[in-house]
C-alpha cells in the first residue's frame, strides 16, 4: 500500500482511503485491514475524482485541513472520500434535490466534518451565510449552466483553487466532446490558470475533469 497523496493509497490499480468510521460501508464499496488500519476502496466509476487520480492526477488539491465547497453532493458518495482525506477540515455539500440530500444528511451524522446544504448552486447568495472560508471548490454538476455555476461560485467564495467537472453532453448534445471541452476551458481561462485538464473515459464517458487556481 504506497501513499500517493495525502490521505490517498494504492495498491495495484486500485485506490483507497482510510475509513473515518470504521466498520462503516457508504456505498457497498470494499473495505480491508491492513496493519490495523481500515482501508475503503474507491470505485472510479462512481466517482469522478478517483477516476481523475487513476487517470494521471499530478497534484491532488485536499490535505487534512482543507474547507471544501461541493457543488452536487447527492448522496456523498466521492464527498465520504474527501471525509476520509479532509479529517481536520470541513466539506459543505450542497445538493438540490431532496431525495439524496436525506441520505447524505444521514451521512453527515456519523461523519462530522461533513455540513448539508439544501439549496440550488446556481444561487450561491442563498448559503453564504453558511459557508466560511474555502480552499477548494468541487463541482459535479451535469446541467447546461454549470460552468456559469461554477465561475459564480469561485467568485462569492474566493476559493484558491477548483476542479469542475464537465459533462459535455448536458452542455451541447449535438456538438463533438472535444468541442466542448475547448470551449469550456477558452471560458475558464479568462479567469483562471488551468493546472490540469484530465478526460475521465473510460470511467466517465464525455467528462473533462478540470483543475484551476
Ligand atoms: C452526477 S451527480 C453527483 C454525484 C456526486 N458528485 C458523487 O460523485 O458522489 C449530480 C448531482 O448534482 C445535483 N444538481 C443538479 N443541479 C444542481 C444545482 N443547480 N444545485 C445543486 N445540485 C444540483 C443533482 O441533483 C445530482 O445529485
Amino acid at each position: 500500500m504506497k501513499e500517493i497523496f495525502n490521505g490517498v493509497f494504492k495498491e495495484g490499480n486500485r485506490i483507497y482511503t482510510i475509513n473515518k468510521v470504521p466498520g462503516k460501508r457508504v456505498y457497498n464499496e470494499k473495505l480491508f485491514k491492513k496493519g490495523g488500519v481500515e482501508y475503503r476502496s474507491w470505485n472510479p466509476y462512481r466517482s469522478k475524482m478517483a477516476g481523475a487520480i487513476l487517470k494521471g492526477l499530478k497534484k491532488f488539491p485536499i490535505k487534512r485541513d482543507t474547507k471544501i465547497l461541493y457543488l452536487g453532493v447527492a448522496s456523498g458518495t466521492t464527498a465520504s472520500h474527501f471525509s476520509d482525506i479532509a479529517t481536520d477540515g470541513i466539506i459543505y455539500g450542497v445538493e438540490v434535490a431532496f431525495k439524496p440530500m436525506k441520505n447524505f444528511v444521514k451521512l453527515c451524522q456519523e461523519r462530522k466534518n461533513m455540513l448539508p446544504i439544501l439549496a440550488d448552486a446556481s444561487k450561491p447568495e442563498s448559503y453564504d451565510a453558511i459557508v466560511e472560508d474555502i480552499d477548494f471548490i468541487y463541482q459535479d454538476i451535469a446541467q447546461k449552466n454549470q460552468v456559469e455555476i461554477f465561475l459564480k461560485n469561485m467568485e462569492k467564495f474566493d476559493a484558491k483553487e477548483g476542479m469542475i467537472m464537465v459533462k459535455a453532453r448536458s452542455i451541447d448534445i449535438s456538438m463533438p466532446p472535444n468541442k466542448v471541452f475547448d470551449m469550456v476551458k477558452r471560458e475558464l481561462k479568462k479567469y483562471f490558470e488551468i493546472k490540469e485538464a484530465i478526460k475521465l473515459a473510460p470511467y466517465a464517458k464525455d467528462h473533462i475533469a478540470i483543475y484551476v487556481s
